[in-house]
């Protein structure tokens, strides 16, 4: 019997066995595991163009004459946390939350992206916002970087430009500067895959340059230079002093085979190569440097292409150093599963060069699935599970947090399936504990509606309904609110609580939906 056979039938046995326990049993967290909620600066905080703030390439992109968003929306003014930011920190108390991970707002802090100007406002407002959090014991779990470049920097390239690797140690000094007295937990960059593919590589994410198999590597070069300068300035500068921890988020869509074809298996294997080994194997590896085989595909196609030069950057041997290692812990932003193969039918499906192409692999959905209101998120929870082994597996079992997970509806306060997929990714989680992952936190997104970038508002994320039709932007908090806030306060998921206030509305009669099972 092939290994993997033997693994297929481990799982099956020892997998069914937990969920009967799932189903009936109230599971605990972990002495010390951390609940929090997130959001990031463009999304929710609006204040645009308030107070000397610069231009972020969001503001310039949601205001371009053909609008790419769905609904055609801004971040203008949003939920408008700018303004509101007391009646946050009034949700994070009122769901008993141990952190808030929110981020800051460059071109806020620096208009023109460079240190040599430094918005007083800026810095104003994210003191009053920690120190706010402070009295009410909820820890900042801050990112320096989501998504919102200084336009300033875009126009000499952005993220493709080598040079923002200092732009951003200079930038994250002013952040420890003003604010690490009192942030114990950094975040240098979330999701370097959609700043680099969605930005760089597609028209996805602004800036939208969508110069796939070129782009695309040269940011994710300096993503990587970026955050182990960030990184090292704390090491050497501030830790001595300010004591705390810093990581990196990176997004970790688990990719599995259609089939159990070793071909089929070789796909998976590169597409999570692609997505995340592309950043996690150079800071989490003994070894660093981007992955073996990501390099020789890339390389290897670049050559057939005539390119003089593999079109991902080499890292030289002293920038594989400065990145191997420079992070206390893993930040997981997981939501989903996708399924991949690989055969004939690739020939010509995608452009050449391009990311897609030098993946070589069909990426599809499994139409069974629950389905939220944003095409990429499906309910997948042994998704979740296998992806956090196999980052243990990987990475020499890192300390992780998971920084983002979460579910789309189109609205409304009645949300049972994000309840639903909440409770079914938290089992899976303890699961994942239980087979020896240090994972030891855990955040949903988000905590309030937000802007959904592309999708604009048409997507409904938060725990808290936020109503952008009126000027006071008041929050309501949905079901699931009362949901997080019990298994915060028991440290325990109990599959049968129902909160008081919702004990009427439920309809008595919907048919259950099974709880998950983690072999197809
Ligand atoms: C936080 O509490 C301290 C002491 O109680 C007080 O001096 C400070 O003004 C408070 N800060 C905010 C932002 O409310
Ligand atoms: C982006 O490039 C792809 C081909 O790689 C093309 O199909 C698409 O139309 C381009 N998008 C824009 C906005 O130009
Ligand atoms: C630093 O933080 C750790 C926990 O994060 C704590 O155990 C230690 O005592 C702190 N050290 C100082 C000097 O504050
Ligand atoms: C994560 O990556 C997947 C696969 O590329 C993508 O579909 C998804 O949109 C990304 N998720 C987020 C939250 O950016």
């Amino acid at each position: 019997m092939a290994p993997s056979l033997y693994l297929f039938l481990f799982l099956l046995i020892f997998n069914s066995g937990n969920r009967v326990a799932s189903k009936s049993k109230v599971r605990s967290f972990p002495e010390g595991f951390l609940f929090g909620a997130s959001t990031s600066a463009y999304q929710v905080e609006g204040g645009a163009f308030d107070d000397g703030k610069g231009l972020s390439i969001w503001d310039v992109t949601s205001h371009e004459k053909t609008s790419p968003i769905q609904d055609g929306s801004t971040g203008d003014v949003s939920a408008n946390s700018y303004h509101f930011y007391k009646q946050d920190v009034e949700i994070m108390k009122d769901l008993g939350l141990d952190f808030y991970k929110f981020s800051i707002s460059w071109p806020r802090i620096l208009p023109d992206g460079f240190a040599n100007n430094v918005n007083k406002a800026g810095i104003d407002y994210y003191n009053n916002l920690i120190d706010e959090m402070l009295n009410n014991s909820i820890k900042p779990f801050v990112t320096m970087y989501h998504w919102d470049l200084p336009q300033q920097l875009q126009k000499i390239g952005g993220w493709t430009n080598p040079y923002i690797a200092d732009w951003f140690k200079d930038y994250a000094s002013v952040l420890f500067e003003n604010f690490g007295d009192r942030v114990k937990h950094w975040i240098t960059i979330n999701g370097p895959s959609e700043i680099c593919y969605g930005g760089y590589g597609s028209d996805l994410l602004a800036p939208m340059l969508n110069m796939t198999g070129i782009a695309d590597y040269a940011c994710a070069k300096n993503v990587l230079l970026a955050h182990a300068n960030a990184y090292h300035l704390y090491d050497e500068m501030f830790r001595e002093h300010q004591n705390g921890t810093i990581g990196i988020a990176l997004n970790f869509t688990w990719f599995e085979p259609t089939s159990d074809n070793p071909d089929d298996h070789q796909a998976a294997r590169d597409a999570r190569q692609f997505l995340f080994g592309q950043y996690a194997h150079p800071i989490f590896t003994k070894e660093g440097d981007f992955p073996e085989e990501f390099k020789r595909k890339i390389a290897g196609k670049s050559a057939e292409q005539s390119f003089k030069r593999s079109r991902l950057p080499e890292l030289s041997a002293t920038e594989v150093t400065a990145i191997r290692g420079s992070a206390d812990f893993l930040g997981i932003n997981s939501y989903t599963t996708k399924m991949v193969y690989r055969d004939a039918s690739i020939e010509g499906m995608y452009p050449v060069p391009s990311y897609m192409d030098d993946m070589g692999v069909v990426i599809v959905k499994d139409s069974m699935w629950p389905q939220s209101q944003t095409d990429w998120l499906q309910e997948v929870p042994w998704g979740f599970y296998k992806m956090l082994r196999e980052v243990n597996r990987l990475y020499d079992n890192p300390l992780v947090y998971i920084t983002e997970n979460g579910w789309s509806t189109a609205g409304g306060l009645l949300d049972e399936d994000r309840i639903r997929y909440l409770r079914n990714y938290l089992s899976a989680l303890l699961d994942a504990i239980d087979a020896g992952c240090n994972v030891q936190g855990y955040s949903v997104w988000s905590m309030i509606d937000a802007f959904e970038w592309r999708d604009g508002y048409n997507a409904k994320f938060g725990l808290y309904e936020v109503d952008f039709s009126n000027e006071d932007r008041s929050r309501t908090p949905r079901k699931s609110a009362f949901i997080y806030k019990e298994i915060i306060k028991s440290k325990s998921l109990d599959p049968h609580y129902e909160p008081e206030v919702y004990l009427e509305e439920v309809p008595e009669n919907e048919e259950k939906k099974d709880d998950y099972v983690y072999n197809k």
